[in-house]
């Protein structure tokens, strides 16, 4: 019998490209380019499956397309705001995503990021590269301490408890979260964490708030100028999740202010487009969408997304179908 075949639309590490050239008649994407619109829409046509990744958009046009031959997309990523998950379901194609493999690599970032933005890492560094640094100084580029200080997550899913599992037992600090899916007493007990009844109530605790939502309608713009007006004077932004749940311009328009005093994100709305303003300001750090960026991570990634493949080929459940 002939082997479904799978376009895979960007460069994904050897060893899960070899798999799949086992598994399927594989596409691969020697020059790594974006195929754009009309090249996923070329794949769709041709294909039983494609993997996309998240940058690649997975519209409602090409889903509902006249000729349209593929039947599941099998997301690189445990985000999949890239794909249009409505029209998938009405259009009768299957979708699935890759979470769990992710989860210890994104909560490190965002790590990286809470202490490099609170400790002047990038500031520091860009002092020392440029010649700039004249020598030790007791008042030299001082920062602000995180260790015992507080940590208010945005979300609690896997990625937010392995966060709070890091800041809590590593950093000694306290833990509270927002989360519409609370855990149980025990879960919150276990990760010294406390719940709060409103995103403000975190907000307005926090020295540190790090979202860790998924990108959904209802999560669009959830930082907005209100919310960012409820933050401490001095608190710092983490964004390790998507974009679009903060709305750029007020938080530039904060981070200006002095409402809050920095901000580590690894996401932005229009990736790659990084605004300008957030370029030049030194109390950001900001990272090109690096938060799975391990080989092992993206080897396991690639490696899920192909168990995904094959289940949905082999006429079995694929373990991380969500549409
Ligand atoms: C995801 O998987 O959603 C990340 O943002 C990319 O690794």
């Amino acid at each position: 019998m002939a082997k479904p075949k799978v376009v895979i639309t960007r460069k994904i590490p050897a060893e899960a490209e070899e798999r799949a050239r086992g598994l399927f008649d594989v596409e691969l994407n020697a020059s790594d380019t974006p195929l754009g619109a009309t090249g996923l829409a070329r794949a769709m046509r041709e294909a039983d499956g494609l993997l996309p990744c998240v940058a690649d958009k997975v519209t409602a046009e090409l889903l509902a397309m006249p000729g349209r031959r593929t039947k599941i997309v099998a997301n690189y990523g445990v985000g999949y705001n890239n794909i249009d998950v409505e029209a998938a379901k009405e259009n009768g194609v299957v979708v699935t995503n890759t979470p769990d493999v992710l989860t210890e690599d994104t909560a490190d970032l965002a790590l990286t990021l809470m202490l490099a933005t609170a400790r002047r890492v990038g500031e520091g560094e860009r002092e020392l590269r440029s010649g700039r640094w004249t020598g030790w100084r007791p008042t030299h580029m001082l920062a602000t301490q995180v260790h015992g200080k507080t940590l208010g997550l945005i979300g609690i899913g896997r990625i937010g408890r392995a966060v709070a599992r890091r800041a809590h037992l590593g950093f000694g600090m306290r833990i509270i979260y927002h989360d519409p899916y609370p855990l149980s007493e025990a879960e919150t007990a276990a990760l010294g964490a406390e719940r709060k009844e409103s995103i403000e109530a975190v907000l307005r605790e926090s020295d540190f708030v790090s979202l860790h939502c998924p990108a959904t309608p209802e999560t669009k713009h959830l930082m907005n100028a209100s919310r960012f007006a409820q933050m401490r004077k001095g608190s710092i932004l983490i964004n390790t999740a998507r974009g679009d749940v903060v709305n750029e311009g007020d938080l530039i328009a904060a981070l200006r202010a002095g409402t809050i005093s920095g901000a580590g994100l690894d996401v932005f709305e229009k990736e790659p487009t990084v605004p300008a303003e957030l370029t030049s300001m030194e109390n950001v750090v900001l990272l090109p969408h690096l938060g799975s960026a391990t080989l092992e991570t993206r080897v396991a990634m690639g490696m899920r997304a192909i168990d995904n493949l094959e289940a949905f080929f082999g006429g079995t459940a694929p373990r991380d179908r969500v549409a």
